[in-house]
């Protein structure tokens, strides 16, 4: 490969860390395609002349997905696809943004969501498309037994392990609401589309969700308020149905954000007449993380599930897990708490 200068080789970095680290064992398909960038010296410059923010490996494979119906084969189509329809791809990458959206979820959310006093008014932030605003609209297959609609084209499937809250019916939603930077909208083609492409190769099962989560939100759409989740919030919960309880909650959204912003969310949320449910990295709110009984391996890849900051649960980061903490029992009998 030709020289690259210092900026480009720190780029070639980032996507052989890609391979290596984040698709290696999940995506091989993704973890080749990564590593063909990182020695592709034609691409690397393409990529070079985009801004910084929008140089990553998941925007970029999503984008060339998204335009070509499918990911490159290998690194030898990948190059073609980059460089022969450069253009196309440099406005695709320029417009879009990586916000994934998995109403998998939901079903880590249900189980606390049920034992706060109805009607509840929900307002997502971070909410991409808005499909963890329906729980109440979904199926789910617990270890205890079916809860919600059976018919209802999203199916949900949770392991569950140790003690907590068990669901025995959906809440009563009066309001649904949302708040994101780039908020997609579940009617258009082309944004379904684009959350589909951005699901990694072999995750079918998570593909077909999207479309069938997308159809349920297009059918009864929920307002997601463009903007930023600290800005904006205050003015969306004064406007909730006053007999409701409103439930701010955020999913994959505030690792996003700054140690200052994240601070100033915590401080925003913990100031409003709201509960906060949060399903995060679990280093990504410390105040939560100090509050659990054993302090987690550094490595931790599991999401925390918590409600108004103490921790009740780990969740697999897409979902389909949910492993209870010592006392989160206790929510079952605190309606209201
Ligand atoms: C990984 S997606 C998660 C979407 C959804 N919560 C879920 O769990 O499927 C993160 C979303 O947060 C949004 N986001 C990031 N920073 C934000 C901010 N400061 N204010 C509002 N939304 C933000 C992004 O635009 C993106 O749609």
């Amino acid at each position: 490969m030709r020289a690259l200068d210092e900026e480009l080789q720190d780029l070639a970095g980032h996507y052989r860390r890609f391979a290596e680290v984040e698709a290696a064992g999940v995506s091989p398909q993704y973890a080749e395609l990564a590593a063909a960038v990182a020695g592709d010296a034609d691409v690397l410059e393409f990529l070079g002349s985009l801004p910084r923010a929008k140089r990553q490996a998941n925007l970029l494979l999503g984008a060339l997905t998204f335009l070509h119906g499918a990911p490159p084969a290998d690194g030898a189509q990948l190059h073609e696809r980059v460089l022969g329809d450069a253009d196309r791809l440099r406005t695709t990458m320029l417009a879009r943004a990586t916000q994934t959206n998995e109403a998998a979820r939901c079903a880590a959310l249900l189980p606390v969501l049920a034992t706060l006093p109805g009607p509840l008014a929900l307002i997502e932030v971070g909410a991409s498309a808005g499909l963890c605003l329906y729980p109440d609209r979904y199926g789910y297959e617990y270890p205890t037994g079916p809860v919600g609609d059976a018919a209802s084209p999203v199916q949900l499937r949770c392991t569950v392990t140790g003690d907590g809250p068990v669901p025995t019916g959906v809440p009563e939603v009066v309001a649904r609401a949302g708040i994101d930077l780039n908020p997609l909208d579940p009617a258009d083609p082309d944004d379904v589309a684009w959350l589909q492409a951005l699901i990694w190769p072999g995750m079918d099962e998570r593909r077909a969700r999207l479309g069938a989560a997308a159809a349920v939100a297009a059918r009864e759409p929920a307002e997601i308020v463009r903007g930023d989740l600290v800005d904006q919030l205050p003015g969306l919960v004064a406007r909730m149905p006053r007999e409701a309880t409103v439930v701010v909650f955020h999913t994959a959204v505030l690792a996003y954000l700054d140690d200052a912003a994240r601070e100033q969310f915590v401080q925003t949320v913990g100031g409003l007449p709201v509960r906060w449910g949060s399903q995060e990295g679990v280093s990504v709110l410390p105040a939560v993380r100090d509050r659990l009984p054993e302090q987690p391996a550094a490595e931790e890849s599991r999401f925390l599930l918590a409600l108004d900051g103490e921790p009740l649960a780990y969740t697999a980061p897409h979902g389909g897990r949910l492993d209870w903490l010592p006392g989160a029992a206790r929510l079952s009998g605190r309606r209201g708490g």
